[in-house]
């Protein structure tokens, strides 16, 4: 059957609950403030939305450590407040997608309480080992978050695989039960009217046989030995043949180490089993490997990543584009310029809104949210951080340390979304709420931005208007130019002579602005841009987007 890829025309908006709207005055987001946005998320331009985890969880990882698949956590609404939302969503003609996190569950679950007693059929539900003859762990593999991917757990009396949290055992996916309990998963929601999934670190669910020790990677050890592991596509095909192909619904993929032609492997549209890829090489023009490794910002690496991705995914399969998310401190903040802040926060957005593929928003990039910066390294609530701070740069100061934190903190991009100037930035009427707010509020936030024109907000408006009037934004055949341009970023789009060129500088000072031959400005009209008045230099962090009539 074919199928009519209704999420290549959409944007989506990725709501991080915590810190979306308080519905109930308690200090929690919840889906009742979710329910209150709708309109707002609309006016956007937006017709998707991702949840991050709503479900029961103890909140070792913020909801990615899920102790029911089958129900909202009470503090978010409960069932009733979902099936509100998921009303208010369809109403305006939009669509709702969940996050499915089935590497791992939660150590509460009940699947993972029963496992350690050895109850059946539970027994083989997660990855147990016994120590080595030596007493050594299973194998040599780093977790993700915390330590290494090994924690013993006395009532079973063996070692128990977690690849992210101690809190967070790793499924045993190679155990058909386990994957007839993600297909009930799946058929729950998508019965209830769900229309897709953001699948969570998917690409790690199949580990090598025999779990051998990794000695290639020097950190982060053990992943060549479960990323794309040697099963992946064959699950994948079964979740797609047993569930997705019977209902109307898409499938977005989190693969955290991945090129383009691995990616086809995965959505490559005769022949995959997801139909887009979340990866992180547009992530990493300012780190290494992960965010916790920062270095200067590479425009000319963040380019060079998204150019890749769209020559050799074009015809074959669909880009996911993306700047924020909730695993990536604020981008503005990171690859733009704080004192610069309108202007780089609408190159920004220019430079990925104007490319083939789906667009993701997260919450609070739409008016320039900004990495914020605790006095306290107490305040941090992310296991990551807490980990990565009490763990590294020992021998620096305070401060350092701290400033390390603000640049590659999971909760620099956390905190609450500021709505108006009030307090707590009007996310909550509670006196104290569950997390920090960032001081800036009184001067970035929604209320302030609505009604300026010349806002981050309403240029974000602006381009996915425009982004969705013009054909060739979802047709046309992406091309770079200027590849080894430090400064600028050039690219253009073109379809049977209907024409678009993007020009965004990321420079501090003016510079001299550089058109690709073969394009007349002259007989352009500018539909977008983030100055008054345009000069022959592009002034700090300008940027022009230029269309051509066919
Ligand atoms: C993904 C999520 C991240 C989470 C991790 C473990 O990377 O985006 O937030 O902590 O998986 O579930
Ligand atoms: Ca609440």
């Amino acid at each position: 059957m074919a199928r009519n890829r209704w999420y290549k025309d959409m944007v989506f908006y990725q709501i991080w609950p915590r810190s979306f709207k308080d519905g109930n005055g308690d200090g929690m987001g919840d889906l009742w403030g979710v329910l209150e946005k709708l309109d707002y998320i609309k006016s956007l331009g937006c017709d998707g939305i991702w949840f991050s985890p709503i479900y029961p969880s103890p909140g070792a990882d913020c909801g990615y450590d899920i102790a029911d698949y089958m129900d909202i956590a009470a503090e978010f609404g409960g069932m009733e407040a979902f099936r509100k939302v998921l009303e208010g969503v369809h109403e305006r003609g939009m669509k709702l997608i969940m996050d499915l996190v089935v590497n791992h569950t939660s150590d509460e679950h009940e699947w993972f309480q029963k496992s350690r007693k050895r109850i059946e059929p539970y027994t083989d539900y997660y990855i147990w080992r016994d120590a080595k003859p030596d007493g050594k762990l299973p194998n040599n593999w780093d977790s993700n978050f915390e330590g290494k991917a090994w924690t013993w757990d006395e009532e079973r009396g063996q070692y128990y695989l977690h690849l992210f949290a101690v809190k967070q055992p790793d499924l045993n996916m190679d155990n058909p039960l386990v994957r007839e309990e993600v297909k009930k998963i799946l058929r729950f929601w998508l019965d209830m009217g769900v229309d897709g999934f953001r699948e969570d670190v998917i690409t790690y669910i199949s580990k090598k046989e025999g779990l051998p020790d990794d000695h290639l990677f020097p950190i982060y050890k053990g992943m060549p030995n479960y990323n794309h592991g040697p099963h992946i596509h064959e699950y994948l095909s079964e979740f797609k043949r047993d569930v997705f192909d019977h209902y109307d619904c898409f499938t977005l993929a989190e693969a955290p180490l991945v090129w383009p032609k691995q990616a086809l492997k995965y959505i490559d549209e005769k022949t995959g089993q997801i139909d887009m890829m979340i990866q992180f090489q547009c992530q990493c023009a300012d780190c290494l490997f992960t965010d916790y490794m920062p270095t200067k910002f590479s425009l000319t690496r963040m380019k060079k990543a998204f150019s890749d991705w769209q020559y050799k995914l074009a015809g074959r399969a669909w880009n996911m584009l993306y700047l924020e998310n909730h695993d990536h401190p604020r981008i503005i903040s990171r690859y733009g310029s704080e004192q610069f802040w309108a202007q780089s926060g609408k190159t920004l957005a220019a430079s990925y809104l104007f490319q083939q593929g789906t667009p993701f928003l997260y919450q609070g990039q739409e008016i320039g949210m900004l990495n914020w910066r605790p006095h306290d390294p107490d305040m941090y609530e992310d296991v990551q951080t807490r980990y990565t701070y009490a763990h590294s740069n020992l021998k620096k100061s305070p401060a350092v340390r701290l400033q390390k934190m603000w640049r590659s903190s999971r909760d620099s991009a956390r905190t609450l979304v500021q709505w108006d100037d009030s307090p707590n930035a009007g996310f909550t009427t509670a006196e104290k709420p569950w997390f920090y707010v960032n001081e800036n509020y009184t001067r970035i936030n929604v209320a302030a931005q609505e009604n300026d024109p010349d806002s981050i907000l309403n240029f974000y408006r602006e381009a996915i208007r425009l982004r969705k009037s013009l054909p060739v934004v979802r047709h046309g055949v992406y091309k770079e130019h200027f590849a080894s341009d430090s400064k600028l970023y050039i690219y253009s789009r073109a379809m049977k002579g209907e024409k678009l060129l993007v020009i965004c500088s990321y420079s501090n000072d003016p510079v001299a602005m550089r058109v690709p031959a073969g394009f007349d400005l002259k007989n352009a009209e500018l539909i977008l841009t983030n100055y008054k008045t345009q000069g022959k230099l592009l002034q700090p962090y300008e940027c022009r987007v230029y269309h051509w009539k066919k």
